[in-house]
């Protein structure tokens, strides 16, 4: 190192080190989302919506055959999915939808006949023509019945027009029906978090019906999200990744990042956006940027597509923690496929950064869990299970032991032992067919 790189280094360095989220800041961030949930619960000014879900935990025995609709991201899924006995779950057909940016920007209308058309072939080569149907629709909707879901505000890059106060699950049963769909019947609605707490309640269920359900649903993928069962308030969608109480975190990055974004809004989903795939990736390029400029790394400030908004993204962030070679030579082919040439200390700077802002993802992910738990058991003395799924959780190497790790600093590892994760990969659509046999058991009682 020569003695004019010295304090290049130690910017690039102190960089990194905003990003730490250390407990004397997780520790009132935690206690602050307690508060927001019992306020949001009650009706009082929040950042949580605590939204009903009309749904109970499941018993472990729903059967039948669903036919299930999965829309949360830049895909959606159409499917046919089988319950069985014993608490099994099989995905009988599937069949993935993308969209584009100019669908994301246009009328709900035909997006919903997109959705439709996949349903119609995925239940005609299954020779299905009368079945319940189960839409998972992962955005903020406010439930007011079982089959009834109104749209809130759009998330993760979506911004259709004149959604927002409309029924979703209505949308969808207009499309099926225009699509010639008309004894596929829309049964249930229902969050992703809710869907992951429920599988997972389903299988442990099914297996031994004495088993505890899980109290937690966390989906960690392109946003984020927890659902919990606040027992006689019932199942609840959280919409955590509205949750503001993140200034004790936040560094300029995120700051502008929230501020130069129009959908979500300035100053909405504030903890989604430090926490979830779709932004972790614009953050590091963000942090990239100024540096390039500021601790002279020329090839970051350059021409190349770090100029680009979203050029990076969480798999990106993966794979630069995955790369294990000396030389960081994944690093290295990832930034070139940019255009960005780069040094080994480069490199290493990138690598820096990128595991910096995961951790503080995870860390923040940590600290609202147990916000979320000392809401259910203020001493977190009981056996608790949380289910989670999502791109992040399940694809960026380490997440998880550095969730655990904020847990234990948090509660102790006394406490913190008595909290699972279990992780439920690939579980809307499943869980989706449970939420729509569960509630038409629940009706019938
Ligand atoms: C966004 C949505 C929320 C969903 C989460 C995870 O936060 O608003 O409804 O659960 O993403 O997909």
């Amino acid at each position: 190192m020569t003695a004019m790189a010295a304090p290049d280094e130690a910017l690039v360095a102190r960089t990194a080190a905003r990003f730490a989220a250390p407990v004397s800041a997780l520790e009132p961030l935690a206690r602050d989302l307690t508060r927001h949930m019992a306020r949001g619960l009650v009706g009082e000014p929040s950042s949580l919506k605590m939204l009903q879900t009309f749904v109970r935990q499941p018993s472990g025995r729903e059967q039948g055959r669903v036919v299930v609709v999965d829309w949360g991201g830049t895909k959606a899924r159409a499917g046919l999915v089988e319950l069985g006995a014993g608490g099994s779950v099989r995905i009988l057909a599937e069949e993935a939808l993308t969209f584009s940016d100019a669908d994301k920007r246009g009328a709900p209308e035909p997006v919903f006949d997109l959705i439709a058309r996949a349903v119609g072939r995925v239940t005609h080569a299954q020779g299905v023509a009368l079945a319940p149907l189960a839409f998972v629709y992962s955005y903020p909707a406010r439930l007011e019945r079982i089959d009834r879901a109104v749209a809130m505000a759009s998330t993760k890059g979506w911004r259709l027009k004149g959604l927002v106060g409309q029924d979703v699950a209505g949308l969808l049963g207009a499309a099926l029906r225009r699509a010639g769909l008309e004894r596929i019947v829309l049964a249930a609605v229902a969050n992703d978090t809710v869907a992951t707490l429920m599988l997972q309640s389903y299988r442990a269920r099914g297996r031994d019906a004495g088993a505890r359900p899980a109290d937690v649903g966390l989906v960690l993928g392109t946003g984020t999200n927890l659902a919990a069962d606040l027992g006689p308030a019932g199942i609840r969608n959280l919409e955590s990744g509205n949750f503001d109480g993140v200034g004790g975190v936040e560094t300029p990055y995120d700051a502008a990042l929230d501020r130069e974004l129009d959908e979500p809004a300035p100053g909405a989903q504030l903890f989604e956006k430090m926490v979830s795939g779709h932004y972790l990736g614009e953050i590091l390029r963000r942090a990239l940027r100024d540096l390039g400029a500021r601790a002279a790394r020329d090839h970051w400030s350059a021409p190349s597509a770090l100029a680009t908004p979203f050029a990076l993204d969480s798999e990106h962030l993966s794979r630069i923690a995955a790369d294990h070679t000396g030389g960081l030579d994944d690093v290295d082919a990832l930034l070139r496929s940019l255009g960005v040439p780069s040094t080994a200390e480069e490199r290493r700077d990138v690598r820096a950064l990128g595991a910096a802002i995961a951790r503080r993802a995870a860390r923040l992910v940590g600290a609202a869990l147990v916000g979320t738990l000392r809401f259910l058991d203020a001493e977190l003395v009981g056996r608790r299970t949380i289910a989670v799924d999502g791109s992040l959780w399940g694809g960026y190497p380490g997440f998880e032991a550095l969730v655990r790790e904020t847990l234990v600093e948090l509660l102790g590892g006394e406490r913190a032992a008595r909290i699972e994760t279990a992780y439920v990969k690939d579980s809307t659509s499943a869980g989706a067919a449970v939420i729509a046999a569960a509630a038409a058991a629940q009706r019938s009682e």
